[in-house]
């Protein structure tokens, strides 16, 4: 028998590579280009799996209502998972993620954001483009000899470090798993958040959205930072309090932002809004800053990840109607992949 999956807010570039991709794979996929949430859980009835992205909502209402239609697994093309409700899933729909598709892909968009507001490219393109060859109000700094504070030192801060230390930067780094072993190979020192934010040039955001790290930037923080830092959050949107970092900016303690993502980010991005006003206030200011950056949570988008994303989310689906293992199984228990043995699993 062909699964069923019902695909939330797919477009044009999911389509092709998963059309690709399934041609190894035979399932039955239905593109729904609307998000999931609880107006539109309804369509996914008398489908076996869903498969959802980073701005569908995954809360308990929408998972009683997939329960209901018969929907048993969840496939998240991401690697973030803050969106799903574990507590209501736990027992009655499996949720399997894509761990890493490529973390290389999302170091790199980090460092394209350090480097243009740095050095000011993007002002730079459309002012020789308008025949303005000044440099005037250009001028950036040496990456080399400044101080990166990388917070949290999973596989996209490792690759991140990676190139920050060829730029010849010191890094400081926090995790409340700290791995030491990992920091003398890579000549990193880990630091308490108070000493990181004192002597950070660039801070980078690189953990989990969770109750301990949402707002960790808060005017507190923001606070205890070198005047004139430059803030880089390709995390999630929620690390920031983005009123107080608008506050930074405009006083001056923040020197710069680059945003792959916002906290409320669920109604914008993604989508062509080109012709309608923005009614959200906080992002419509956010745009006013040529001190700011902001992209819409593209830092994942390479043809690799696309690929990765593809391969793997169609392997969960086929570990899961196989029976079998499921390797990408996030535990509610553990709050992560259960890092347990197979027999051993929380569920
Ligand atoms: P990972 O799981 O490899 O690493 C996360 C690290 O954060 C771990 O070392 C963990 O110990 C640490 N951590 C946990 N709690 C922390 C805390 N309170 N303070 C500081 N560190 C903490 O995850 P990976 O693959 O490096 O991804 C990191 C995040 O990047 C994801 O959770 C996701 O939200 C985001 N992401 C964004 C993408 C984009 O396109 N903008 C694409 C992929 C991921």
């Amino acid at each position: 028998m062909t699964q069923k999956i019902a695909f939330f807010d797919a477009r044009p570039y999911d389509q092709k590579s998963f059309n690709e991709t399934n041609h190894s794979f035979g399932f039955d996929i239905s593109y729904f280009e609307t998000k999931l949430g609880v107006q539109t859980a309804e369509l996914a009835a008398g489908y076996d799996g869903v498969c959802a992205f980073v701005n569908d909502d995954l809360n308990a209402a929408v998972i009683d209502k997939l329960v209901t239609g018969g929907v048993k697994i969840i496939g998240l093309r991401c690697a973030g998972y803050n969106n799903v409700d574990f507590k209501a899933a736990f027992g009655r729909i499996h949720v399997v993620r894509v761990p890493a598709y490529s973390p290389y892909a999302v170091a790199e968009h980090a460092v394209a954001m350090m480097l243009t507001l740095n050095r000011k490219t993007h002002k730079a393109w459309m002012r020789t483009r308008e025949g303005n060859f000044s440099i005037n109000g250009l001028l950036g700094f040496d990456m080399h000899g400044r101080t990166a504070g990388i917070i949290g030192t999973g596989k996209i801060a490792r690759c991140l470090i990676a190139i920050l230390k060829g730029f010849g930067m010191q890094v400081l780094a926090y995790d409340p798993r700290p791995d030491l072993e990992y920091a003398s190979q890579a000549g990193i020192t880990y630091a308490a958040l108070p000493e990181l934010f004192a002597a950070s040039d660039v801070i980078s955001l690189h953990c989990p959205l969770t109750p301990e790290t949402a707002h960790m930037i808060d005017a507190t923080a923001i606070g205890k930072m070198k005047h004139g830092v430059m803030i880089i959050n390709t995390g999630r949107g929620k690390l920031i309090d983005t009123p107080s970092l608008i506050e930074g900016l405009k006083n001056g303690c923040i020197g710069s932002a680059g945003l792959d993502v916002y906290e409320e980010e669920s109604e914008y991005f993604f989508e062509d809004k080109s012709a309608e006003p923005i009614a959200d206030d906080v992002l419509a200011r956010l745009l006013t800053f040529p001190n700011v950056l902001v992209t819409s949570h593209q830092a994942f988008f390479t043809a690799e990840a696309l690929h990765n994303i593809a391969e793997t989310t169609l392997q969960n689906f086929r570990e899961f109607f196989a029976g079998g293992y499921l390797a990408n199984e996030i535990c509610y228990q553990c709050n992560r992949t259960c890092p347990k043995k197979e027999k051993q699993r929380c569920f």
